[in-house]
């Protein structure tokens, strides 16, 4: 494959899992792609946004049982939830991709078919420690707690022993072609601290990766041994190759590969700047240039994350204030790659002291003395004095510093400079007092010229502002008198000039309402809680202790769920009735020994329906290693007998 031209940019977020709905560190990585793809855009590239949704792994099967759904059903739901997010913050991706989508499933199995052939895949058996949470195996160094089990040093759950048969990735191979090839290409990760982070860790020594599950069926099997399911991560990493068209549309992907940057969050980022570029030299694919890893979004000191239970839904936010407002504080707040703290007197006091005063200010007085002292078009200005000068040539300094500032990620410096313009252009105004100048005829034409710089200036602002907040800039855009959008016009074109005196410009709506802090929290609290907190102990009162129906249930009969290797179907007799219940315990209990024991069954659970069949009850069952252990009663015990 050639060198792709220069003029393209394909950049990519983290694909998410679909165990849970979308919270702000989720919107953050998506909200700096799509700034950087419309800078890139404005700069005449061809740009490619990728972003998606890891539907397969352990994660997902175990969310899916949890909630009495097919992994399937759990994924069309939240895939529904992120894309609703991503419109409702003014995401412009170009393509979404699922890993449940049969061009990708073959495109995995095809490439990992081609590893085996060529020997850098290999069938042996893997024993160690699993987090399924984070979906990956622990470094063999992470050390045994007091009660005998590991815990996962990322995300700070309990780890499980898996032991089986499973494929093994090379890596080991890939070593010294990986660090030849970082010190090739110092910007192949990014900020530089996580490249140094990286090539310490490659230098201590890579194993083998094992990248197939037996025991995990929600997965893409591995080509004529479909007992084994291909490792989720081996399976999502390679969405950046065909969500750009691999496999299916060859010409698109030839364009855009390789990546000019995948955006990730720390926390994965040594899936992407060892495992991936591994993947993909052992498959002969370039590389792509940049791997960027940002910081967390924390709360409280900690990261926002599902397990935490402490993440923070974006809609409340965004049906108050619109997508720009919440665009601008995650981008302003923090440079990319370090953590900040959410907090939502942080975002209410940003909202309205640069948002609504700086800007919004600036917006509102100087539109509405052009309607009012000029009709709506500034027809004459006198000659420029230095002061005026000064308001043009810093005007073209920022141009400069804004593109090089969006060039290296570094938004929220383009935004500081961005910021410390309009503060020039507010002390410009409140220092020539032009509503003064109104009140005096002979000074029209210098009040023309104020207004004319403020107004050019204001242009030039809200096309520097657009990639970071698209709707209010082509607001101004327009109360400014421009017709076309934007976009229509590409940054080498940009000039002071642009804005033509007589321009036909409009009272302005205000962009950028202030919203106390008060009135934002009592609006958010009156919202459903839509996320529940997880891993805390929480206590229940002994009431409802007593609300839970326990009792002795005899198995009557037992036969396996078709289509599945976890699930059987029971019929339990609980004395009064017999009940059918579907339970996830066919990897550890064949149906024939299960027929005729006696086991402890809640009865008064809501009914589920889990794979089409309506479970009316559970029974309980000891987690051990991600597997069920049923207890059953050494002594006799009537049938229906109540469990307290
Ligand atoms: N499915 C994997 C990624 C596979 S990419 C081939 C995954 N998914 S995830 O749903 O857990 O989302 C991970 C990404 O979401 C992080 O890498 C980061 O980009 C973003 N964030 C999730 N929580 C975050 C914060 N609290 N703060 C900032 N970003 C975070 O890992």
């Amino acid at each position: 494959m050639g060198k792709k031209s220069e003029k393209t940019f394909y950049v990519t977020t983290p694909i998410y899992y679909v165990n849970d709905i979308p919270h702000i560190g989720h919107a953050y990585t998506t909200i700096i792609a799509d700034a950087l793809s419309r800078h890139k855009k404005l700069r005449g590239e061809e740009v490619f946004f990728l972003t998606g949704t890891d539907e397969h792994g352990q994660k997902v099967e175990k969310a899916a049982t949890e909630k009495g759904l097919k992994p399937i059903d759990l994924a069309n739901q939240v895939v529904g939830r992120f894309k609703d997010l991503w419109k409702a913050l003014n995401i412009s991706y170009d393509f979404f991709i699922r890993t449940t989508e049969p061009f990708h499933e073959k495109a995995v199995q095809d490439i990992f078919q081609k590893l085996v052939d060529k020997g850098d895949i290999y069938k042996g058996i893997y024993k160690g420690w699993y987090c399924v949470s984070t979906e990956h195996f622990l470094p063999e160094d992470v050390p045994l707690q007091e009660g005998g089990y590991k815990i996962c040093p990322d995300c700070e759950t309990k780890a499980i022993i898996v032991s089986e048969e499973c494929y093994f990735f090379k890596l080991s191979a890939y070593q010294q072609s990986l660090l030849d090839f970082y010190e090739k290409n110092p910007e192949f990760v990014r900020p530089p601290s996580r490249m140094n982070e990286v090539v310490s860790f490659v230098k201590q020594g890579l194993k083998d990766l094992s990248i197939t599950r037996t025991t995990v069926q929600w997965g893409i099997p591995v080509p004529d041994d479909p007992k084994h399911t291909i490792y989720v991560w081996f399976d999502a990493l390679h969405n950046y190759l065909t969500g750009v068209g691999y496999n299916w549309k060859m010409p698109i992907f030839e364009k855009f590969w390789p990546a000019t940057v995948h955006l990730i969050g720390k926390d994965i980022l040594r899936f992407h700047a060892i495992f991936w570029p591994a993947f993909l030299m052992a498959a002969g694919f370039p590389l792509p240039e940049t791997v960027f890893g940002h910081g967390w979004w924390l709360r409280d000191e900690t990261k926002m994350s599902k397990s935490k239970g402490n993440v923070l839904d974006p809609h409340v936010i965004l049906k108050t204030f619109g997508p720009d407002p919440l665009r601008y504080f995650l981008l302003r707040e923090i440079p990319i790659g370090l953590d900040g703290n959410f907090s939502h007197e942080g975002f209410i006091h940003r909202v309205n002291s640069d948002l609504a005063n700086d800007l919004g200010n600036l917006v509102q007085r100087t539109l509405t003395m052009i309607v009012n002292f000029f009709g709506g078009a500034i027809e004459e200005a006198d000659k420029e004095q230095e002061e005026d000068k000064k308001i043009r040539i810093e005007f073209e300094t920022l141009k400069e510093k804004v593109i090089a500032f969006y060039e290296n990620y570094a938004l929220n410096k383009a935004l500081e400079e961005i910021w410390s313009y309009i503060n020039t252009l507010n002390k410009y105004l409140a220092e020539n007092e032009p509503w003064k100048l109104a009140q005096d005829e002979s000074k029209r034409k210098r009040l023309g010229r104020i207004l004319y710089q403020a107004s050019a200036a204001l242009r030039g602002i809200s096309y520097f502002l657009f990639p970071i907040m698209p709707e209010s800039s082509q607001k101004i855009w327009q109360f400014l008198g421009e017709k076309k959008s934007i976009e229509k016009e590409s940054f080498s074109d940009l000039k002071f000039e642009n804005f033509q005196l007589g321009q036909k410009t409009k009272k302005p709506d205000p962009i950028f309402p202030r919203i106390a802090l008060q009135d934002f929290l009592k609006e958010e609290k009156a919202q459903p809680v839509s996320e529940k907190k997880e891993e805390k102990m929480e206590h229940i009162a002994f009431d409802e202790f007593k609300k839970m129906d326990f009792r002795v249930g005899e198995i009557v009969s037992a036969e396996k769920v078709e289509g599945t290797d976890k699930l059987v179907k029971l019929e339990v007799d609980i004395g009064t009735e017999k009940r059918t219940m579907v339970a996830g315990v066919a990897d550890v209990y064949a149906p024939e020994e299960l027929e005729g024991k006696k086991i402890i069954v809640i009865i008064n659970l809501k009914p589920a329906i889990i794979r089409g069949i309506e479970s009316q009850g559970m029974l309980l069952a000891a987690e051990v290693e991600g597997k069920a252990i049923i207890p059953f009663f050494e002594k006799d015990v009537p049938t229906g007998a109540r469990v307290r």
